[in-house]
């Protein structure tokens, strides 16, 4: 693969905008084209960014000028268009969740399969600075054996819900968790090599209408309990509809040696009781443990890691999609790990339908 790397962004006035400056600073990769319905939006970010525009995606692809896309539209185009491109042997580095249904992941599944094209999922929040320094650990054994997890997506969005109006179908539309991959992502990272291999979830049932009067499919909040493939427990809070403050990076894990609590706001931080450093069982900042199990990466990054967003997360999601390419090698949250993420949330809306009985969760391994 020649670099730079031709990066198009689809969704490019939505969220794909997120990932601009990302590909923009990258040594390896060039920002070639935008694409987006926003027709005259589109047209003017990209000739302040001197390149192409476009309102078909599928155009973008067959154009030529693109060796790699960032699907960063709404939720139920991400696998229509990831198998577009993949079918072109096009890279890509997808928004989360990976899809929609079972099915059209499997579709996902086969197409890459087939493909010359790298597959990726932008899991951001799986690159928060906490998340990174509690794998590390988790991984280097300081939390013993671990055996529960929490992920919280605490996020109001009923008046987003009227403006990107896809949400009030694909995310508050139906019931269950439509949302995992934020607080299901970095806890099945820290528990390392496993799946959840069933889900059941329940709900809080319905407070809230919507403009029209209409109830939310979705219950207010709902939590899913994951049965991993170790036998460990992680419980997942979704709440896109309660009058309260955001908090979506809630997480909590437990081993047999220690344990973690994220922030929960107001000058809180995040915190720890390792076993092996720590006497009394009291809290101790995360932040000590920086210095050692921050990856060296992280520590000295180059400098113009520090000029993309998320405190140089979004930096480190382009650099390891570039480098699954560079180096023909398969990306830290590839097809499975990202089905790993997603798979999860579309089985618990089967078992929230069933009386929160326990559903199977497919392993796309195997299809
Ligand atoms: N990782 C994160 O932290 C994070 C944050 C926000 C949103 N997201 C995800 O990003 C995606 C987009 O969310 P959003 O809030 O930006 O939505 P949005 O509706 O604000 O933006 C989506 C953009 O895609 C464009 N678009 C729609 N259909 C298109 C098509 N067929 N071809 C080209 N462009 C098209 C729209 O015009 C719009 O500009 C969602 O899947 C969401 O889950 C992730």
């Amino acid at each position: 693969m020649n670099t730079p790397i031709r990066f198009g962004v689809i969704g490019a006035i939505g969220r794909g905008a997120g990932h601009l400056r990302a590909i923009e600073i990258h040594r390896d990769a060039k920002l070639a084209a935008l694409c987006d319905l926003k027709e005259e939006q589109v047209t003017v970010r990209a000739k302040e960014l001197g390149v192409l525009a476009f309102t078909s995606a599928e155009e973008m692809m067959d154009s030529g000028e693109i060796d790699a896309v960032i699907v960063g539209t709404p939720m139920p185009l991400h696998v229509p268009q990831s198998i577009m491109a993949l079918e072109r042997d096009i890279h890509v580095l997808a928004e989360v969740p990976a899809g929609v249904s079972i099915e059209e992941c499997r579709d996902l599944v086969l197409t890459e399969k087939k493909s010359k094209g790298v597959f990726m999922m932008a899991e951001n929040y799986c690159y928060m600075r906490p998340n990174v320094v509690v794998k590390a650990m988790a991984h280097a054994g300081l939390f013993g054996e671990l055996y529960f997890g929490e992920g919280e997506y605490t996020h109001e969005l009923k008046g987003l819900n009227e403006i990107t109006k896809w949400r009030r179908k694909w995310q508050t539309g139906i019931n269950g968790n439509t949302y995992p991959t934020h607080s299901l992502g970095p806890v099945l990272q820290w528990f390392g090599n496993q799946r959840v291999i069933s889900v059941s979830c329940v709900g809080t049932g319905h407070h809230y209408r919507d403009p029209r009067g209409d109830q939310y499919e979705n219950e207010d909040a709902n939590f899913t309990a994951c049965r991993l493939s170790g036998g460990g427990l992680v419980n997942l809070r979704l709440d896109m509809l309660s009058d309260r403050p955001h908090n979506c990076a809630y997480y909590s894990l437990q081993g047999t040696d220690g344990c973690y609590e994220a922030t929960r706001g107001l000058g809180d931080q995040p915190k720890v009781w390792i076993r092996s450093h720590h006497s009394e069982k009291s809290w101790h900042p995360l932040a000590d443990f920086y210095d050692e199990y921050l990856p060296e990466h992280w520590k000295n990054p180059p400098e113009e890691a520090g000029k993309a967003g998320h405190g140089g997360g979004d930096y480190w999601i382009a650099q390891d999609f570039i480098d699954a390419i560079l180096k023909e090698c398969s990306p830290p949250i590839g097809i499975h790990e990202a089905l790993d993420m997603t798979l999860p949330g579309l089985v618990s809306q089967i078992s929230i339908q069933q009386g929160s009985s326990w559903v199977a969760v497919p392993d796309s391994r195997n299809w």
